[in-house]
């Protein structure tokens, strides 16, 4: 890039050129969430990707979110800034070895996190993400036996509150893995009025410390509305972004990991997608997704009816 160049203003004129919309995760750096069109949760990037009349969407997430826009919107060019911007739940689970545990348990069902490939979700019944995922279970009859992959942390959590028995992929996110339980206790001690909200990507050992369990989208509700100055946050850090813009006056901290603070909690795939790069693909509408036709209609099955159960 040429030294000197405004790329907040170069994005802008991009976008506007080419009739893109910016859809940007909580998870994504600060500058990206500021020129974002919008800025959401999984389930809501989804919804507006399905929705959008734009002809192009600069998703600005990791690859499982840019596919799900993909196959929802499948009319619009897709490009997401880094194409590594992958996920450690999705590497957790390749689809052949995935297929083997559906076929393994014929009389389930797979009620499956959107955190993972496009072929997992063609293997699936039902999407979930971690707002819709209760909404959706409570639907599901309690006779029917269920396979839930690939976060095994969401699963535990869900099996624990609605007392249910889903087999569990062993999957993890590494970046709600890392929190720890002891220096949690320490931050604890040091703010005893601070409630703590957690993602249920977080292992028990952190969520059984939570005040608040849900999305980022509902962890961001709760900061809004918790009485009190302090808000100790178990997600990834960048969402603390959006608290301190909404709310300049209150303090929010990061759940630390082992090294007592949160850095190690940054998502290093989110991490990725930079201004640089978000400029040069709406400049050059590169890199693209692209999805197999077949594929992409067997994995919207899965999607449509997240969609329908979620609203
Ligand atoms: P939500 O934004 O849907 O809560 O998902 C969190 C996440 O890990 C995305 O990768
Ligand atoms: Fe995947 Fe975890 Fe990063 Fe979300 S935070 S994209 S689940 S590795």
């Amino acid at each position: 890039l040429p030294t000197g160049t405004d790329l907040r203003a170069e994005i802008d004129r991009l976008r506007k050129d080419r009739n893109a919309v910016i859809l940007a995760h909580y998870y994504q750096r600060p500058e990206i969430q500021d020129i974002a069109d919008f800025v959401g949760d999984s389930l809501q990037l989804s919804q507006l990707a399905a929705e959008t009349d734009a002809d192009v969407i600069a998703f600005c997430g990791v690859k499982f979110m840019a596919d799900t826009a993909k196959i929802l919107s499948p009319d619009k060019i897709v490009v997401l800034p880094d194409m590594d911007a992958g996920c450690s739940l999705e590497d957790s689970c390749p689809p052949e070895k995935f297929k083997a545990f559906r076929e393994a348990h014929p009389d389930h069902i797979a009620l499956t996190y959107i955190n993972c490939s496009t072929e997992v979700k063609a293997l699936s019944d039902v999407i979930v993400t971690s707002s819709s995922a209760e909404t959706i279970l409570q639907q599901i009859p309690e006779s029917q036996k269920i396979i839930f992959g690939p976060d095994r942390h969401l699963g535990g959590y869900l099996n624990r509150k609605f007392n249910r028995e889903m087999l569990l992929w062993p999957g993890v996110c590494i970046v709600h893995e890392a929190f720890s339980e002891s220096e949690l206790l320490k931050l604890m001690q040091k703010h005893p009025d601070a409630p703590v909200a957690a993602h249920p990507e977080c292992p028990a050992h952190i969520v059984e410390h939570a005040d608040y369990v849900g999305s980022t989208s509902g962890i961001l509700q709760f900061a809004k509305n918790f009485p009190g100055d302090t808000l100790i946050v178990a997600t990834e850090p960048h969402i603390i972004h959006q608290m301190e813009k909404a709310l300049p006056e209150k303090n929010f901290i990061g759940a630390p990991g082992a090294d007592g603070n949160c850095n190690c909690n940054i998502c290093p795939y989110m991490a990725l997608n930079t201004m640089e790069k978000l400029y040069t693909a709406l400049r050059d509408l590169e890199p693209r997704i692209e999805i197999e036709e077949n594929l992409r209609l067997a994995a919207k099955k899965s999607l449509d009816r997240m969609l329908e159960m979620a609203s």
